[in-house]
């Protein structure tokens, strides 16, 4: 790979230390020259942030190549500096790890001081939230347009990095068996689950603006929901794959507030720095519909929230159960048949099926067939991170979002958040419960009647 210096803005910042600059240290000796620029409003000196390189990544290279540059976002001065660091023979990857109120004065001062540029070849990493609304999104994009050509940007979703997220495609589509029955006509419902264990941590600042809609649903869940539910693309190449997802986000009706449920864990309103009349959602969870010739009547539920019984982030697929048939005049009880791909934690993907008791009687009970994914990997799996910056240098665009899926995410979710901002009160939930009762019913007559908790399930854990 050619020489590169990567900029990060925010570089100081929790991200930076957490998940950017240790998922260098994976890279270095993959890319000939690689060099950390930090870039931030903190007055730092050089070997403070040097010393702050060393100790996130443990790569003594690095961190004695990387150089701080304080700027004001909105101010050029800064930009000169920086502009006069990167030598012209080395590409430039531009990482706006920064509040999103940023984006708009960094893009301006990159094009004023001839940083940017569709010429220049430079790439420009964002993370979210991409935008707030359907709105503020495209206009992020328009700009974002102007400066760079599409497949100069990279925006972050870190699920679809995650590797388990990426075995959906090659699940669903390298193994023939799955896809006659992946349709309305053999599938009852599908659930998605993006359950954390932890609150909101030391994060109020965000979180209390943001909520669980903006922060996993318009992004994280809707990304796994299009891998899952997606027709097959014409070839695994990022560009048809997003194609794919895009048509699939066209087809899911926007959300509709009477079929969701809002939660707020009990003590939510006592966390450092939290609106102590905060009618912020840390729960949500909603029944999506998809119109088109796949999923017509299809009911498909997601559930996400903080401060829940376990972290759990996993996708069940329920097929229709099997007529059931008598033994000795009595009616065996159903068996669902369940597919749990799990996307965290213990990795896998268990197929749940019934089965016959061993022994004399016909009884059935539930087993499952199990793919342990660790086992499959020959090395530690790595962290999404790892894999979202060898991306960003490697110039491929698989694991992340284009821009149209982003507009269109926000077009579903904002009538859920715009009835939430406008009108009454979340409910709220105990603290490691699995979320507000009226979440169980939202499935209430249809999926199997409650929500499907792996680990609980015989034959799913
Ligand atoms: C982030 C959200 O995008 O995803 C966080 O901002 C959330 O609130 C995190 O905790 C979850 O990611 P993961 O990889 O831990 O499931």
């Amino acid at each position: 790979m050619e020489t590169t210096d990567l900029v990060i803005f925010g570089a100081s910042g929790d991200l930076a230390r957490r998940k950017i600059i240790p998922a260098l240290q994976t890279l270095d000796g993959k890319i000939k020259g690689l060099r950390v620029l930090g870039a931030g409003r903190s007055e730092m000196t050089t070997g403070a942030f040097r010393q702050l390189v060393a100790e996130a990544s443990g790569n003594d290279r690095l961190a004695s190549t990387a150089d701080w540059i304080q700027l004001d976002y909105k101010s050029q001065d800064g930009y000169e500096d920086l502009r006069k660091l990167i030598k012209k023979d080395r590409s430039v990857v531009f990482y706006l790890a920064t509040p999103p109120q940023t984006f708009a004065d960094i893009l301006a001062a990159l094009n004023a001081s001839g940083l940017s540029g569709r010429e220049a070849g430079h790439r420009i990493v964002v993370e979210k939230p991409l935008g707030q609304d359907a709105q503020s999104a495209r206009k992020l994009n328009a700009q974002l347009g102007e400066l760079f050509s599409e497949d100069q940007i990279f925006r972050i979703d870190h699920y679809l990095a995650k590797d388990t997220v990426q075995n959906v495609l090659a699940f669903r589509f390298s193994n023939s068996i799955f896809e006659p029955v992946w349709n309305r006509t053999m599938v009852q419902s599908i659930e998605i689950t993006a359950a954390e264990e932890i609150g909101i941590g030391n994060r109020a600042g965000y979180y209390d603006r943001i909520g669980a809609v903006r922060d996993m649903v318009q992004n994280h869940v809707l990304q796994a929901l299009a891998l899952v539910t997606m027709e097959h693309p014409a070839t695994f190449d990022p560009a048809d794959i997003r194609k794919a997802k895009l048509e699939l986000l066209r087809a899911v009706e926007p959300l509709d507030p009477d079929a969701a449920v809002r939660g707020q864990y009990q003590g939510y309103l006592n966390e450092d720095g939290v609106d102590p009349d905060s009618r912020r959602e840390t729960y949500a969870a909603a029944r999506v519909q998809i119109e088109n010739w796949r999923w017509d009547g299809v009911p498909i539920f997601f559930r996400t929230g903080k401060a829940l019984r376990r972290q759990s982030t996993e996708v069940v697929v329920r097929w229709r159960d099997a007529p059931q048939l008598a033994v000795a005049g009595r009616k065996q009880r159903p068996i669902p048949t369940l597919l749990v791909i799990r996307i965290q934690p213990d990795e896998g993907i268990t197929l749940r099926i019934g089965a016959k008791r061993p022994g004399p009687r016909f009884e059935m009970v539930p087993a499952g067939m199990k793919l342990e994914y660790r086992r499959l990997a020959r090395t530690p799996l790595p962290d999404a991170y790892d894999n979202v910056l060898r991306e960003v240098m490697a110039g491929g665009h698989t694991v992340f979002p284009g821009g149209k899926e982003i507009e269109r995410s926000w077009d579903i979710v904002d009538p859920l958040i715009e009835s939430w901002e406008s009108d009454g009160h979340p409910e709220l939930y105990e603290k490691g419960s699995w979320g507000p009762g009226a979440a169980d019913d939202l499935l209430a007559g249809r999926a199997g009647d409650r929500w499907v908790n792996s680990g609980d399930e015989p034959g799913t854990a």
